[in-house]
């Protein structure tokens, strides 16, 4: 195989830096499938991995993306064969493996799904880790017994990829949904979304009693810090947190009142280390019952691997919303 472009990031007298690299297939991590990549694209961990700006890769050179789609070239695993188009997400993959920025990718083929029938390979990437992250919220809350009478649903962070998929697939399951943004600008293109009512983050008062009124049915949280605290102390009584990102900080301020005055729960979401089982049902239902309506809206940019560094730089200043897919070998 000839030598093919790969986003490499590497660490040099304590800097973090990425750029686009001939590499061969043996400079990759090892695995019994290799794949070559039609389309990848950008999660803030992402951002947080290739820049350094987040302790996410810890063994230098690593190609990131922790995304992928793409075609089978090679197998010596039976389940798959050249040709099968498929994904990867999760599991170590763009951080201590090499990932999904590259025209060729090599993984163990316990990471690899089959692309479910009906799904582009280009949708695929634009619901990516993002998509996926809010069909595992939506499994746990169902798990949990959300349901739409329990009140209006809150989305933080919902001009991100993971908040503008939350949008989306939780208006049509039936929720009100509100959405809380720090950009005021992107207030009328959350209600094309589906958002049914719109909070600026900025104007939220953080330091209100231990409890306060209860306003939320549930809630998907991509921020923590101090909006994941106030949100404990905002939802109604039975209503889930599905916490999911840390935008905002990693610390949580509460008390234990939410939980047992309220019976309020909070569900870790950890999307990397979903089973294979969930995974596939997960993936299936993005084509099924969760399929998200607006995934044209939602992706806003596509890229090249070169335009990676402006577009890690903007997203950890909070300046980008959407979804970013990266055209590797974009289909015809
Ligand atoms: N647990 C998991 O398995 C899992 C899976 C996927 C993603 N995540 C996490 O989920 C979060 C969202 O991911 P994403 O890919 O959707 O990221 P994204 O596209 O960058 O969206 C993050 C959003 O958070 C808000 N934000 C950004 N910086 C902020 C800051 N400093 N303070 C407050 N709000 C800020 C912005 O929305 P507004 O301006 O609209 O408020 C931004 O659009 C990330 O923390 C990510 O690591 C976790």
């Amino acid at each position: 195989m000839d030598k093919f472009r790969a986003f490499r990031v590497h660490r040099e007298n304590n800097k973090v830096f990425g750029r686009v690299e001939n590499l061969n297939i043996s400079d990759l991590s090892k695995g019994e499938v290799v794949i070559k990549a039609s389309y990848s694209s950008v999660n803030y961990k992402d951002a947080l991995a290739s820049t350094g700006a987040g302790k996410i890769i810890r063994n230098f050179p690593r190609v990131s993306g922790i995304n992928v789609s793409g075609y089978v070239v090679s197998s010596s695993d039976k389940r798959f064969k050249e040709g099968d188009p498929v994904i990867v997400t999760g599991y170590e993959f763009g951080v201590n493996h090499d990932g999904g920025y590259a025209e060729y990718v090599r993984v163990p083929s316990d990471w690899v799904v089959a692309l479910p029938k009906g799904m582009s390979l280009f949708n695929a990437m634009a619901i990516g880790t993002a998509g996926f992250t809010v069909a595992l919220c939506v499994q746990r809350l169902e798990e949990n017994n959300q349901l739409p009478e329990l009140g209006k649903f809150i989305i933080t962070g919902a001009s991100g990829g993971v908040g503008n998929f939350a949008i989306d697939i939780m208006s049509a399951l039936g929720y009100q949904v509100v959405a809380v943004t720090g950009k005021p600008d992107r207030h009328q293109s959350l209600i094309d979304l589906g958002a049914d009512h719109l909070l600026d983050r900025n104007t939220i008062d953080l330091k209100g009693a231990p409890l306060e009124k209860g306003q939320w049915g549930g809630a998907i949280d991509n921020l923590g810090g101090e909006i994941l605290s106030w949100l404990t102390k905002t939802v109604n009584v039975g209503g889930n947190i599905a916490s999911v990102g840390l935008a905002g900080g990693t610390e949580l301020n509460t008390t234990v009142m939410p939980f047992i005055l309220r019976g309020v729960s909070i569900l870790g979401i950890n999307a990397p280390a979903c089973s294979m089982k969930l995974r596939t049902r997960l993936w299936e239902r993005l084509v099924n019952d969760l399929a998200p309506k607006k995934i044209d809206t939602i992706v806003t940019n596509v890229v090249q691997l070169e335009d990676l560094p402006d577009v890690f730089k903007n997203m950890l200043a909070g300046k980008t919303f959407g979804r970013t897919v990266v055209s590797i070998n974009p289909e015809k």
